[in-house]
């Protein structure tokens, strides 16, 4: 949460810089702001808002400079405010500093630096970054040395960047537990917590490791170790399909995201076979296999439960990440935590691994971000390979999730080809999904717009899919829904439906038939409005949606598509943006 971004170099930095934010803006899109050294003055114009706000607001366009940071916030420390935008500075205004983490000790810090006579002006926890900066910088020291002076100090989480007009003509960067890549173009040199923000200008990167400290100058880069002394760090070349994140002809990103879910499985199952077995097989002999996730990642793997149990008569546990450490006493080494997460940044997964790490566990990870925090800690990754997604809300990486669970259950009876091949004639049958109901998809979100609250239900490995058609409607439409086991609706949920109240009811035409649609039936009896996801027809639903008859073990992948074309055609009817849902962030870089 919260993107930062820094440019050095020979071009007028500001461009770039407003550039690189609205790519960032997915981290986080409560306030924006920028610093500027130029001249000998230091430049910060930053407001609550928008970027595209902020930057039309405050004429962001117009400042000068080729030594600029920028920020776009999702408030942790202090309200939406202009105070509280970043960048923030010393009380003299000669330090900016942009931040992405949490400094947990900032209270006890802000006590001590006000004590000694430092003035805040903000209620954020980076501010104590600047302050700290100001007390280390004079005296003929560096900005790095400052910086590395202060580090030690800071608890929690953070990727930072400084620069001060006491030593002008650098950005100094620092991160623990939180991402921050180098894009090299010499003697261009950018910095950000995501490539994509600079990856229009070069796709050369050099990573940061924790605790890596970083000088960039226009022309010259230089990394520091936490002793300061000098490092080496490779320059990597990154994929081209990260590059690729405009909205081309689509109206939002969600929209171009749920149609591309028609083309995810080839890229989801351009994987190596032997590395699957090898995975595979560490699952199959583990004592027990815990999967740890959060949000629509946890749902993908509630289906993969399924999955490993059905065709590797592997049982398992899906824990949310969030409540991961309070298990962590029975992880040990012969214990397989599989996590899941597009970001591969997720606090709560990170902290989990981190915990099986201390207990000897195996970790095998299932990310869509290269170079993420998860990939460095897990002993296997797994990529999802479905390119950049921007939506906060998360569409075709749930897809691609789903098919890496099926590659890997089947896996464990050694048919990763058969797999593959299955997965791969699925590609059709999504694309006529998308396009025989989204006419059916618009009506309903015009006739349903304004109910206030949505059930969904299914049986067995689709259970988990009610549960995500419910969190993507709450995300981007704010209507409340819930979904839920379908026979598990009479034993309480049931007492809310009254006449009118849309129940989503997932009913594939095999052996779970019978009894979903009798669930759907006590609904309907108490006046539901009865919206079918089936392979089959009935009088009992309202309003059919279409799919496809596919295996059991390949429905939910083609049932969550019109689940989530319905819901983004909801936040579209209500007047919301879907791609920038409030009070959310894609990347959850806090606990
Ligand atoms: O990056 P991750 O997969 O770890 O993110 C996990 C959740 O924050 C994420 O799936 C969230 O629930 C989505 N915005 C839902 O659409």
């Amino acid at each position: 949460m919260c993107g930062i971004i820094g440019y050095c170099g020979s071009k007028p930095g500001v461009p770039i810089v407003i550039e690189a934010l609205q790519c960032l803006e997915y981290r986080g899109y409560d306030s924006a702001g920028i610093a500027s050294l130029c001249d000998g003055r230091l430049l910060i114009k930053k407001d609550a808002g928008k970027v595209g706000e902020v930057i039309e607001k405050h004429d962001l366009i117009s400042l000068p400079g080729s030594i600029v940071m920028g920020h776009t916030r999702w408030a942790t420390h202090g309200a939406v405010t202009q105070l509280n935008a970043h960048p923030h500075s010393d009380c003299r205004n000669r330090i900016a500093v942009v931040h992405n983490g949490i400094i947990e000790n900032s209270a006890q810090l802000r006590e001590e630096l006000a004590g000694a006579g430092h003035v805040f002006r903000s209620e954020t926890d980076t501010e104590v970054i600047a302050h700290l900066l100001e007390d280390e910088a004079g005296n003929g020291r560096s900005l790095e040395q400052a910086v590395l002076s202060i580090a030690p100090r800071l608890e929690g989480s953070y990727a930072f960047l400084a620069a001060s007009l006491d030593d002008p003509g650098k950005i100094v960067g620092t991160r623990r537990d939180n991402p921050l890549i180098v894009g090299v173009d010499a003697p261009d040199y950018y910095i950000s917590s995501d490539a994509l923000a600079f990856s229009r200008y070069t796709n050369r990167v050099m990573n940061l490791e924790d605790n890596d400290v970083v000088v960039l100058a226009a022309g010259a880069i230089e990394f520091l170790d936490k002793q300061g002394n000098r490092l080496s760090r490779q320059v990597r070349q990154l994929d081209q399909v990260w590059s690729e994140s405009s909205k081309g002809n689509y109206q939002h990103f969600m929209l171009k995201e749920i149609m591309e879910e028609a083309q995810v499985f080839d890229q989801a199952a351009d994987q190596d076979g032997r590395l699957f077995t090898e995975i595979a097989l560490d699952i199959l002999r583990a004592r027990q296999v815990i999967i740890t996730a959060c949000g629509t990642s946890r749902y993908a793997a509630l289906v993969g439960r399924y999955l490993f149990s059905k065709v590797g008569k592997k049982f398992c546990d899906v824990v949310m990440a969030s409540e991961f450490g309070y298990f962590a006493d029975s992880v040990d080494k012969n214990t397989v935590v599989v996590t899941v997460s597009q970001s591969g940044e997720t606090a709560d997964v990170v902290d989990g691994v981190k915990a099986a790490r201390a207990a000897d566990a195996r970790v095998i990870s299932i990310i869509n971000r290269p170079n993420s925090i998860l990939a460095d800690l897990s002993h296997h990754v797994i990529h999802l390979n479905c390119g950049p997604e921007v939506a906060v809300p998360a569409t075709k990486s749930f897809l691609s999730q789903l098919a890496i669970f099926y590659l890997l259950s089947f896996s464990m009876v050694n048919d990763f080809d058969g797999a593959t091949a299955r997965l791969s004639a699925l590609n059709t049958a999504i694309a006529g999904v998308l396009d025989s109901n989204k006419s059916e998809l618009i009506t309903l979100s015009h006739e349903l717009k304004d109910r206030n609250d949505f059930y969904y239900i299914a049986r067995g490995i689709n259970f988990a899919i009610a549960s995500e058609g419910a969190l993507k409607l709450k995300e981007v439409s704010y209507i409340h829904a819930e979904g839920m086991p379908a026979g598990e609706l009479k034993h309480g949920t049931l007492a809310l439906v009254e006449q009118g109240t849309p129940v989503v009811v997932i009913c594939p035409a095999d052996y779970t038939f019978a009894e979903t649609l009798s669930n759907a039936i006590e609904a309907k009896s108490r006046g539901a409005f009865i919206i079918g996801v089936s392979d089959r027809e009935s009088n009992v639903y309202d309003s059919w949606i279409s799919i496809p008859e596919v295996d059991e073990l390949l429905y939910p992948m083609i049932a969550v598509v019109p689940l989530h074309l319905l819901a983004y055609y909801l936040a579209i009817s209500r007047g919301y943006d879907p791609d920038r849902p409030r009070n959310l962030a894609k990347s959850v870089t806090v606990k």
